[in-house]
């Protein structure tokens, strides 16, 4: 698997990097910065990490007309090659649908997929936060429960390695979801699920519902039962499940 990684001290955010800088890279292209002074997460939150602890990156893919449809499913397969890459160091990793992946319910990683268009072709600038070497004082800054691999294994794991690997897979995995669609994936990233099957409380806008994770969907949709039986599929980006 073909990509160029270029590495930068400090930059806002490597996703808005990308996306001011779309024309001079070549799909596949890694941009890595070891400080983020502008990290975004999804529903515009803060995206923290530590200088030179952390891994924040984002990859350039071409979209093309017929992958354009998986393009939400984009993160998911995403969180599925780091939880591979994550269990082969020992690490009991889970996928919070849609993509959070998380170690006894506290988060490890975030994934973020953003659509860009440029020159009548499209573009996914996908970023990728993930809590390496962070101790302890620098993940209690974060405002929802954090953890970091050096917190769960109490060792330091080299950086560029683990980008280089988790990199592979994860544009591997995406080239297969462009070409055969997000089906093939389903059962792997289920039996990756947390919480399948147990009670929680959804948020939706203002309101909160309560229901339990019954299984996936063949276009990555979440099956959630409500309390009364009824059966709904939730579509990420529009609920949010509430903490603790
Ligand atoms: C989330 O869980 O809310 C998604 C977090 C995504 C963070 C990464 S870090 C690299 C890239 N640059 C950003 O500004 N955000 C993403």
């Amino acid at each position: 698997m073909n990509f160029h990684i270029f590495r930068f001290d400090k930059l806002l955010s490597t996703n808005e990097h990308l996306k001011k800088h779309l024309e001079k890279y070549d799909p596949n292209t890694i941009i890595w910065a070891d400080e983020q002074e502008k990290g975004r997460g999804r529903f515009e939150r803060t995206w923290l990490s530590a200088k030179e602890k952390d891994l924040t990156f984002s990859i350039l893919l071409l979209l093309d007309k017929n992958s354009i449809d998986y393009w939400k499913n984009i993160t998911q397969v995403t969180s599925l090659a780091i939880v591979e890459e994550l269990e082969k160091n020992n690490l009991a990793v889970k996928i919070k649908w849609p993509n959070d992946v998380i170690v006894n319910d506290k988060k490890v990683c975030g994934i973020l997929c953003e659509l860009v268009e440029l020159n009548g072709s499209n573009y996914g600038i996908l970023g990728i936060g993930l809590n390496v070497n962070s101790n302890r004082k620098k993940i209690d800054i974060i405002d929802q429960p954090a953890t970091s691999i050096y917190l769960e294994l109490n060792k330091e794991l080299n950086r560029e390695e683990l980008l280089k690997k988790v990199s592979t897979s994860i544009i591997e995995k995406i080239s297969i979801l462009m070409e055969s669609g997000f089906s093939i994936f389903k059962d792997s990233i289920m039996e990756k699920l947390a919480w399948l099957g147990e009670y929680k409380v959804i948020e939706d806008g203002s309101k909160e519902y309560e229901g339990k994770i019954i299984g996936l969907n063949n276009d990555g949709t979440l099956k959630f039962q409500y309390t009364n039986g009824a059966i709904v599929n939730l579509i990420s980006g529009e609920i949010r499940f509430k903490k603790g």
